[in-house]
């Protein structure tokens, strides 16, 4: 969970300078805003972004946050052997899963992250200009709302943090939108129980559509979580001074909680090579004298206990290092 992503200090940089000048009582005031909005889950009437301020706001408090997450996400997903060299990002505001995707993908050539928030869109680009990643440098950033999008297509594509601002119908939309545009398809939320039913959603329609998982589920039989349980993972973000003032907080560090899903559409999973995962980590293992114990989703469909003694030798060098989340070694 600690681990560090890609261009998460480059990152941090550049938002530092981005919200460089803007009226700290401001940002402040425009962080307590957003972080009540988000509380409360219902559709957006209008754009949450609402200024430029809030823009910024969003991007000090929380893109390293959904940053975090969707490196997580997309490093997992490269392990199954996918390698896109186009990305779009749908709903993508200041760039968050575009940074994690230039992190995770050597192979990405062009990356388009398409958003309703002028402003946002300026603070991305603004965000991505000395990057020393050549496809996030040459990122466009471009203006389209949801129902509308450009027709454009791509080896992958992300919605990261979006459902929860839609309806039913508009979620539906939007996740047919990127199945029409998209080779591979990656949907992240926050990992509460409502996002984790979003996302159990779209896995309903990525099978129903016949696309083949690449994760977190290792099947793709019914979810075998217990009702009231909710599958979600963590990836710790470090907090610098300034999220720190801004969100009030005295940790160095936070657990940004996500639920996701990622899938390939038929015919695309030929050319991955990586093996179907052995099971999937879903709780902070539990790391005993001589064992360890963990909960996971196994390949057959089912959930539960899985202990890795000290007798399996390799298996269990690899078990003391697996975190939440991870492929069970
Ligand atoms: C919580 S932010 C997530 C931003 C980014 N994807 C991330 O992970 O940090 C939700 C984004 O979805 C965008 N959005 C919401 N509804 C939209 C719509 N109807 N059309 C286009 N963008 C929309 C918002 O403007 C905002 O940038």
């Amino acid at each position: 969970m600690s681990r560090t992503p890609a261009y998460a200090a480059e990152l941090r940089t550049a938002l530092t300078r981005a919200v460089r000048g803007i009226d700290e009582r401001d940002l402040t005031r425009a962080t307590a805003a957003l972080v009540s909005r988000y509380r409360s889950v219902a559709p957006a009437s209008a754009p949450i972004l609402a200024s430029r301020v809030h823009v910024a706001a969003y991007a000090a408090y929380r893109m390293p946050a959904t940053h975090a997450a969707l490196s997580r996400v997309l490093v997992d997903v490269a392990g199954r052997g996918l390698e896109p060299r186009s990305m779009l990002d749908l709903g993508g505001g200041t760039g968050a899963a575009a940074w994690a995707a230039a992190g995770a993908f050597e192979s990405l050539e062009t990356i388009t992250v398409l958003d309703q928030v002028e402003d946002a869109l300026d603070l991305g680009r603004e965000l991505v200009a000395d990057a020393s990643s050549p496809a996030l440098a040459s990122a466009t950033f471009r203006r389209a709302v949801a129902g509308s999008w450009p027709e454009l297509d791509a080896d992958l594509v992300t919605v990261s943090y979006v459902l929860s601002e839609l309806d039913e119908a508009q979620q539906d939309a939007l996740v047919a939108d990127a199945m029409r545009r998209g080779r591979a398809v990656v949907v992240a939320e926050p990992g509460t129980p409502d996002g984790y039913a979003r996302v159990l959603r779209v896995r309903s329609v990525l099978l129903r559509a016949g696309w083949t998982l690449l994760g977190p589920c290792p099947h793709s039989a019914d979810c075998p979580l217990a009702r009231g349980d909710w599958c979600h993972f963590a990836a710790r973000v470090s907090r610098s001074a300034e999220h720190r003032r801004l969100k009030g907080g005295e940790l160095s560090y936070e657990d940004e909680k996500f639920s996701w899903v990622a899938a390939a559409a038929p015919g695309v999973l030929d050319t991955l090579t990586a093996e179907v995962s052995s099971g999937r980590i879903l709780r902070h293992p539990l790391k005993r004298k001589g064992f360890v114990e963990f909960q996971v989703c196994r390949p057959d469909g089912t959930a539960g206990r899985e202990v890795v003694s000290k007798k399996a030798g390799e298996r269990y060098r690899g078990a003391r290092d697996a975190d939440w989340g991870d492929a069970l070694p």
